[in-house]
């Protein structure tokens, strides 16, 4: 990722210097026309703003212990693209507020080389007045930007519910396309149907909103025991083909769940209050 960033800031014209733990990572972008600095200090210190993306919180906190505080942080911004868990974020917002820097944290909800795109998509979070500051070089790698407000936890947190519905999603659409090559269908012919299926998907969830607000679980699309029944003939045909799969059992047994604790006959979306409350 940190390739990817560096890249489309150099060709575009953004004087950039970068910085990696393993030195021959970095040194390529000397061909992009990077600077490559020799220390983690020595890349802060060339520019006004500087972006980390590295594995992990830790390794950001490891990296900035070599860091000499006042000479080379105090008035610079920086811009952390790891990702990591809210706390994590909260705490070196306030580190690097102790050091004089000024911070805002950002979440890449895209894979690296739609970097610069229009399929580049990342959310800060921080000061509103250090985001604008930063825009136009934030709008480089990408105009879809969102500002979330200054609350840190909440933009990791954002972008790890959103990380756990994109796994569950993919797991999901590997189970389908397994299923579906027992019967003949290529991963291409069950991947466009979900992808059909994920528009009515997106649909639904923007149109049950205000049923959900209001505390609503009367079916007015599909019932639980909608799914439950359409799904016991997937049940049945796994059965008799001898295919198992551990992201169906777990689908299943939620659904089976929500129904015996008397929620059949609710919306679907009744599985939002029932995960919120912890109720299954
Ligand atoms: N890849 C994606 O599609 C994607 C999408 C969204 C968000 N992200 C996030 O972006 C961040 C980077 O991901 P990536 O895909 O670029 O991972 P990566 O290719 O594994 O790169 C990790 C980077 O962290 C450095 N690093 C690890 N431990 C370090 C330490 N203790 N001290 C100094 N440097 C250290 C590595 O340096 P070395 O080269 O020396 O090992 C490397 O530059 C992660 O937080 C990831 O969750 C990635």
């Amino acid at each position: 990722m940190g390739t990817a960033l560096a890249t489309v800031l150099a060709h575009r014209g953004h004087p950039t210097t970068v910085w990696n733990r393993t030195a021959t990572r970095a040194e390529p972008l000397a061909a992009a026309g990077a600077a490559v600095a020799r220390s983690a200090a020595d890349a802060i210190a060339a520019s006004p703003l500087t972006i980390f993306s590295l594995l992990d919180y830790d390794a950001v906190h490891e990296v900035l212990a070599t860091v000499p505080t006042h000479t080379v942080m105090a008035g610079r911004t920086l811009i952390n693209l790891t990702s990591g868990g809210p706390a994590e974020a909260e705490h070196l917002a306030e580190l690097v507020a102790s050091r004089g820097a000024d911070y805002l944290d950002g979440n890449v909800g895209c894979y690296p080389d739609a970097i610069g795109t229009a399929e580049s998509h990342v959310v800060y979070t921080g000061p509103k007045h250090v985001f604008e500051r930063a825009r136009p070089c934030l709008t480089t790698l990408g105009e879809d930007l969102r500002y979330l407000g200054d609350n840190h936890g909440a933009g990791n947190a954002l972008f790890l519910a959103a990380a756990a519905a994109h796994t569950s999603e993919l797991l999901a659409a590997f189970f389908a396309a397994a299923y579906g090559r027992r019967h003949g269908l290529a991963f291409g012919v069950v991947t466009s149907e979900i992808a059909r299926h994920s528009q009515t998907t997106h649909s639904y969830l923007r149109q049950i909103e205000g049923q959900l607000e209001a505390g609503d679980y009367t079916a007015t699309a599909a019932s639980v025991r909608v799914y439950v029944d359409a799904l016991e003939a997937l049940a049945e045909d796994m059965a008799g083909e001898g295919f198992q799969n551990p992201v169906f059992d777990s689908l299943m047994q939620v659904l089976h769940n929500a129904a015996a604790a008397g929620h059949g006959d609710a919306e679907f979306a009744v599985l939002y209050k029932l995960f919120s409350d912890q109720a299954l």
